[in-house]
């Protein structure tokens, strides 16, 4: 490892102690490196609007930091365990290369500040991932629900109860997910606060040009307390990570419908091809696995969630614990977006086989209808509720699926799917 930027004089570096130290720190410190210099940049540059180092020096800075970051996107520079962490690995490259105008970059800022804003950085662009997929998985839903709709078993306990169509499930999912993309959008403006110069939590002796950089980053306001941008390590990533889940805990019960619509039991379902895998021992075997996969990831954004929330039981200001909220949040991230990147394919391949979806309505799913049919007519609903129970199977009878879907008018129902107005919806939220 190179010098250690806080080394005491006299005091011996004990190499396993180091180490546990640093763990796989470094590493997950390339997610951030790219936003890391990106904030030197803009710290360097406020360092020269107050005159701590000259314009000349900032922009020398400026073309190391560039250089640096293509270094880094080529594969020419690696951050690995030579470095302690990607921040000294930053003022390591700029000492190297400039001398005393690099020994500056780190005056007014604490690495606690620095890891601060470069995961800042890093949870917006995530979120704007995000809020991008979850807009294309709605934009599919909805065309797919606009196709000539086929009858498809509305269930309920996971037992047969009214009549329902593809075209009610897709437009379940594609208003679910302007939701979801609304949520991260919410959770991008909430989080979107800038907080380099804060130091390592309570300021510093310098009148920081923090204006300048919020407005460099582009966040939309500045942290202002240095207490609160501590306080808000972790907890901003707690909130990203549940706009990401509550994206994904939709996509787990699409993938358990597959799941299921996909047995011999069902048959409701084809997937594209490439959806399956074989089985390494029997060969009649074509299973769902990428759609597992799909559902078991939220269990990594869960359990990402979690690790946080246990870490953040801290007393106020930067404690080394929080080092450990970079993992989950990597991994949860990284798995969430793989997952939800599929499901616009995914939606916009998978067939249905109309003759098991209507060989599985049964007369007796008519009920509701007929119920409701003498309601209109006079009888008291809980009257004709008795008479349609008694006779849920013949009543049913000469019925059909198509009947029951265009008469279900009430709204959002799939004789009024109000499809113009969600796509109005979703418009509003790709204009903004
Ligand atoms: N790797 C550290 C983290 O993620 C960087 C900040 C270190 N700060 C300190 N005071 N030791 O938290």
């Amino acid at each position: 490892m190179s010098d250690l930027l806080w080394q005491k004089p006299g005091v011996k570096v004990d190499a396993r102690i180091q180490r546990f130290l640093a763990g796989d720190d470094v590493l997950l410190d390339r997610e951030f490196f790219l936003h890391d210099i990106a904030a030197s940049r803009a710290h360097v540059e406020s360092l020269a609007n107050i005159g701590i180092v000259t314009h000349d020096e900032s922009n020398a800075i400026a073309r190391e930091l560039e250089a640096l970051a293509g270094d880094f996107r080529s594969g020419q520079f690696v951050l690995d365990e030579k470095y302690e962490d990607g921040h000294s690995a930053i003022e390591a490259r700029l000492t190297e290369r400039l001398g005393d105008a690099g020994r500056k970059v780190h005056t007014g800022r604490s690495r606690n500040d620095q890891v601060l804003v470069a995961t800042r950085l890093w949870l917006k662009a995530k979120l704007a991932a995000v809020q991008a997929l979850c807009i294309d998985v709605a934009k599919v839903a909805l065309d797919r629900a606009a196709q000539p709709a086929l009858a498809l078993p509305g269930y309920t306990h996971l037992q047969r109860a009214v009549v329902s169509s593809t075209a009610m499930w897709f437009v379940g999912f594609a208003e679910s997910f302007i939701d979801n993309a609304q949520r991260a959008r919410d959770t991008l403006a909430w989080i979107d606060a800038n907080p380099l110069g804060t130091a390592a939590g309570y300021g510093v002796n310098l009148k920081l040009d923090r204006e300048h950089t919020t407005l460099a980053l582009g966040f939309a306001r500045m942290q202002i307390s240095p207490i609160y941008a501590q306080l808000s390590r972790g907890k901003f990533e707690l909130t990203a990570l549940d706009a990401l889940g509550t994206a994904l805990l939709d996509l787990r019960r699409l993938a358990w419908d597959l799941s299921l619509f996909t047995t011999a039991e069902y048959g409701f379902v084809a997937l594209p091809p490439e959806y399956t895998t074989g089985s390494s021992i029997m060969p009649n075997k074509r299973n769902p696995d990428v759609i597992e996969l799909m559902r078991a990831t939220y269990a990594s954004v869960a359990a990402a969630r979690t690790e946080i929330e246990q870490l953040l039981s801290l007393p106020t200001g930067y404690q080394r614990d929080l080092q450990f909220s970079k993992g989950g949040l990597v991994h949860g991230f990284g798995r969430g977006l793989a997952a939800l990147e599929l499901l616009p394919d995914l939606l916009a391949r998978l067939q249905w086989n109309e003759s098991p979806m209507r060989a599985a309505i049964e007369p007796s799913m008519y009920a509701t209808d007929v119920a409701i049919e003498a309601a209109i007519a006079g009888v008291p609903f809980r009257e004709a509720y008795k008479q349609a129970a008694a006779s849920a199977d013949a009543a049913g009878q000469g019925r059909t699926p198509e009947q029951s879907l265009d008469a279900r008018t009430s709204p959002g129902g799939a004789a009024d799917l109000r499809l113009d107005e969600l796509r109005a919806r979703l418009a509003a939220l790709e204009s903004k």
